[in-house]
């Protein structure tokens, strides 16, 4: 993209993955089917059907994710967009390859306040808010392209569990010197140290020495990242004009939680969940957690947990609707009005 008309940190961001494209610089290697499975779970347990419906990949990288949901999803029309070339041409291509034809591309950066893009039933925003110039401005603009019943799913990096990445990235940053930018030198520093690349939840079965390339970039050299918890996710969606949000899961070291609030629950998903009554095993215990509300109810499971990732589903009003009043997603909901 114009380099120009692209702020300083966009800019450096953006040169990052052009040199090392996320998740893997390699076209027709094996497809990611963490989105996939995010999506298809989603159904499973809200009956919501994307049949039909628009979604927008916002900041999709090399597209390993999203073209496995777009080969799974075949009536669902996509548009994927990057600000960053390389990635967009890898997915572009890749999509090619495979004939897929519901998938549009088109390069925009996500810091513009440009609605041309058009209106969504669905933004997806997977692992880009927190390398955004300033997530807030990048929220609010993603969220005009929603529709008043629309939903968008995000994935942002936690604080809680991040420390031992970020210990280990300040490790290397010290190893590295004056020139951050100075890539190959750094990732050489990462394979010395023996650090390896699947810090956070997300980076599975991925081999090749250019995609380990591009992980280890991405979790220790990466020149512009933000973490989140309860609170600041919070003040996030409330300065973006959605009206609400729910933490759907979180990834805690390896492995993925679906987010379960209540003590008592019966379980529709056979899927790992947090257990809070399990975390809380005397009355005591339980009675303060009871005494609190689901905001503080987010901040204990947080301490507790310690997630290095949380996925969140951001809501219009309107799309309240989808979601059943007993369900674990409503039941999980915070709206902005209760606690203005
Ligand atoms: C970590 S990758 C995530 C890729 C993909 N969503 C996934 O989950 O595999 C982050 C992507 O966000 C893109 N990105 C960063 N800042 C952006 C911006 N301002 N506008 C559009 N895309 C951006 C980067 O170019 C990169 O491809």
């Amino acid at each position: 993209m114009e380099n120009q008309s692209l702020d300083e940190i966009t800019r450096r961001v953006s040169e990052m993955y052009d040199r090392f494209p996320y998740p893997s610089p390699e076209m027709g290697t094996k497809k990611l089917k963490e989105l996939s499975n995010l999506l298809g779970i989603f159904s499973r347990e809200t009956g919501f059907d994307f049949r039909g419906k628009r979604v927008l990949d916002a900041g999709t990288g090399t597209g390993h994710r999203l073209l496995e949901a777009a080969l799974v999803m075949k009536e669902t029309s996509f548009l994927a967009v990057d600000v960053s070339d390389r990635p967009l041409a890898i997915a572009r291509a890749t999509a090619e390859a495979e004939g897929l034809g519901n998938v549009e591309f088109r390069q925009f950066d996500l810091m513009t306040e440009s609605s041309d893009l058009g209106r969504f039933d669905v933004v997806l925003c997977m692992g880009v808010l927190h390398h955004l110039a300033d997530p807030q401005q990048g929220l609010s603009n993603l969220v005009r392209h929603l529709s008043d019943d629309g939903i968008i799913f995000l994935y942002v990096y936690g604080s809680h569990g991040s420390h031992e990445r970020m210990r280990r990235k300040q490790i290397v940053s010290l190893l590295l010197g004056k020139d951050p930018s100075a890539f190959e030198h750094g990732i050489q520093i990462v394979k010395d140290l023996e650090f390896d690349s699947s810090m956070y939840g997300w980076n599975l079965n991925i081999e090749g020495e250019s995609t380990k390339d591009s992980l280890f970039v991405d979790s220790y050299l990466n020149v512009h990242e933000c973490l989140f918890e309860s609170e600041t996710l919070f003040k996030l969606i409330r300065g973006s004009g959605l009206d609400g949000f729910m933490t759907y899961g979180i990834t805690v070291d390896g492995s993925g939680y679906l987010f379960e609030t209540r003590l008592q629950a019966t379980q529709q998903i056979p899927l790992h969940r947090t257990e809070m009554a399990k975390k809380l095993p005397t009355p005591l215990l339980t009675e303060g957690y009871e005494n609190l509300n689901l905001l503080e109810r987010y901040r204990l499971l947080d301490l507790l947990y310690q997630p290095n990732g949380y996925t969140l589903i951001g809501l219009r009003s309107g799309a309240r609707n989808l979601f059943k009043p007993e369900s674990r997603l409503l039941q999980n909901a915070i709206w902005v009005d209760d606690y203005s």
